[in-house]
């Protein structure tokens, strides 16, 4: 049955890592994909993940199952996080929010609930975006278009594309937008661009889906909502996927959640109830460790003073990292300004490198990115920064 199957090409992120493993280089550097790295490589566990674990490993008396829609409390704190403390979508209930395993199994819970009650919708996707976006609503079984983004001559965002693009996106259709910190681009919209979005989306009647898995990693806990808030004043229906793989370093726990924001009670129940069913046909319950960090970290006010820091300290060294790339690359001669990576936000950059660029920083120097020209900033430190910027000034003078 499966002898003829085609083979498939490894996945364009993550397909990275598994390639750096096995690259005996001792000078090589992963730039792949969007895992958060301190000044000495590391992907560390933060603090106040390893304190809420060690209260939960000694508080814990069952393994029995979560909830469907997940852990008990965690909706609060998620709706806490997303919307601020007594916001009336909260204190109106106009959001239900369901556990999910990760942020790409939050878009898969939004998808396959889009594709069990509006199978018709199509989900628009910047361009470029992240490359999961398609395979996961694609395989939900709905259709995706993409809007213009990018302008790669500016390397910053083209907002006259973009508006004229959606302005005649049909009513009942999905917009996915990223919160902050845009992945690949690291440019993001201006409050005022937010506004524009949200009023075509409340005049249209489309409806606004955020990807929201980098909140902290932009300016700021609460400053990276403001994209969702002007939404939400705007448009009675937002669906929003938060996932705690960056900002909680929760990686392999895949804890995350979906948001649904409706127009009153009695929707975010019937939202709730169908959100339920896909969950109970797909992964039945959600995983309860990850989850539980978070509540925990949440809930103690000790706890979430650290966390607020420990996220503020990977914010700073990645904004950090941004100068010191930017610097690096001027000193060493590169043969084009590259201040626009200190403008961007978030873990990444869009470095403006061709395909084949990428494939000479890897075949040469052993230094990992997405083939797109995308660099995870997190990557650089003090140590890696001179060989990565003459690599770079390296391949762009003896352009390939
Ligand atoms: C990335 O874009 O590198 C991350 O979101 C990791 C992933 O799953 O692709």
């Amino acid at each position: 049955m499966f002898e003829t199957l085609t083979p498939i090409p490894p996945d364009p992120i993550l397909g990275l890592t598994e390639a750096f493993k096995k690259d005996p280089n001792p000078n090589k550097v992963n730039l792949g994909a969007g895992v958060y790295r301190d000044a000495q490589g590391r992907t560390p566990i933060l603090r106040c993940v390893r304190e809420a674990e060690r209260r939960i490993l000694e508080n814990e008396e069952s393994k029995t199952y979560l909830p469907i829609d997940g852990l008990p409390g965690l909706a609060d704190v998620v709706q806490g996080l997303v919307f601020g403390p007594d916001h009336p979508i909260i204190t109106e209930r106009r959001a239900v929010t369901v556990q999910a395993p990760g942020g790409t199994g939050a878009l898969r819970i939004a998808g396959d609930f889009l594709a069990r009650t509006r199978p018709d919708v199509t989900v628009w996707v910047s361009e470029p975006t992240w490359p999961n976006h398609p395979n996961i609503f694609q395989a939900a079984g709905l259709k995706v278009r993409t809007y213009p983004y990018f302008n790669p001559h500016t390397l910053g965002v083209d907002f006259e594309a973009m508006r004229e693009a959606i302005a005649h996106i049909p009513r009942g259709d999905i917009l996915l937008l990223h919160g902050c910190c845009h992945n690949p681009t690291g440019a993001d919209l201006t409050p005022e661009q937010w506004e524009e979005v949200a009023r075509l989306a409340a005049e249209q009647g489309f409806v606004p889906m955020v990807d929201f898995a980098y909140q902290g990693f932009g300016d700021g806990l609460a400053e990276d909502a403001r994209g969702v808030h002007i939404l939400t004043e705007h448009c009675p229906e937002v669906l929003i996927a938060s996932s705690f793989s960056k900002n909680f370093g929760l990686y392999s726990e895949r804890a995350g959640a979906l948001t649904v924001v409706t127009s009153d009670t009695q929707a975010t129940e019937a939202v709730r109830g169908h959100l339920k069913k896909v969950i109970r046909a797909n992964f039945s319950t959600p995983p309860a460790h990850g989850a539980k960090i978070v509540h925990t970290v949440l809930t103690d006010p000790h706890l979430r003073r650290m966390w607020e820091e420990e996220v503020a300290a990977m914010r700073r060294r990645i904004h950090a990292m941004r100068h010191l790339l930017a610097e690096t690359l001027q000193e060493k001669g590169a043969p084009r300004d590259f201040s626009f990576i200190v403008r961007q936000r978030g873990m990444f950059s869009y470095t403006g490198l061709t395909p084949e660029q990428v494939d000479a920083l890897r075949e040469r120097y052993s230094i990992y990115m997405v083939r797109s020209g995308r660099i995870n900033v997190a990557g650089i430190n003090e140590n890696n920064v001179d060989y990565i910027a003459q690599a770079i000034v390296d391949v762009l003078k003896n352009s390939v």
